[in-house]
């Protein structure tokens, strides 16, 4: 993500959650936290689709938890794709500026509500299992994810 695709990403940040606010601050202030914070955006036809935001928690250690910490998917996009290929392309990613800073990808962890599809495609894209369950956290019940040893997978 650049600051020329704030924009867009915020009107898709503005669709896909319907209950946060601010999308544009919310995006510039990640966008702005790099490398505490990697942001990218799916581009089609030069359009932004989509986007992801990993955070590095827990400080810059030699072995790094990651956290999926959001993606999203215009609603007129999703169900083709998107989402899993924004993982898959921005992971190496990651793992590259892991490697500029001397770390390695340990876990991964991602929360999301209980009842989101999205949970399904971090079993998929990520291996992820659930490892915990907050009652009524932010709007309903959300799930943390965890998927451990990424160092040397895909
Ligand atoms: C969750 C979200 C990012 C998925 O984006 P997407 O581009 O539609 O997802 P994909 O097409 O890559 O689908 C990947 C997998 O997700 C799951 N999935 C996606 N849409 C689904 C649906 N409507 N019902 C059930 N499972 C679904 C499936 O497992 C799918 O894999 P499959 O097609 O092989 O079965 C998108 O729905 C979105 O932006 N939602 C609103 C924001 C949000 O909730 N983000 C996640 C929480 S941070």
């Amino acid at each position: 993500m650049q600051a020329a695709d704030l924009s867009a990403a915020a009107e898709v940040h503005q669709q896909a959650f319907i209950r946060q606010k601010q999308s544009l601050q919310w995006l510039e202030s990640s966008l702005n936290a790099f490398p505490r914070f990697l942001s990218f955006v799916a581009e089609e036809h030069a359009g932004v689709v989509g986007y992801i935001l990993w955070a590095q928690k827990s400080g810059f250690r030699d072995q790094a938890v990651m956290e999926l910490d959001q993606v999203a998917v215009f609603p007129a996009e999703q169900g083709r794709g998107i989402a899993r290929c924004l993982i898959y392309e921005s992971l190496p990613l990651v793992k590259q500026q892991l490697c500029r800073q001397g770390s390695t990808l340990k876990h991964i962890i991602v929360n999301t509500r209980a009842d989101n599809h999205a949970q399904r495609l971090y079993r998929s894209a990520l291996g992820a299992e659930v490892v915990a369950t907050i009652a009524d956290l932010y709007s309903a019940d959300e799930v943390l994810m965890l998927s451990r040893d990424m160092d040397g997978k895909a």
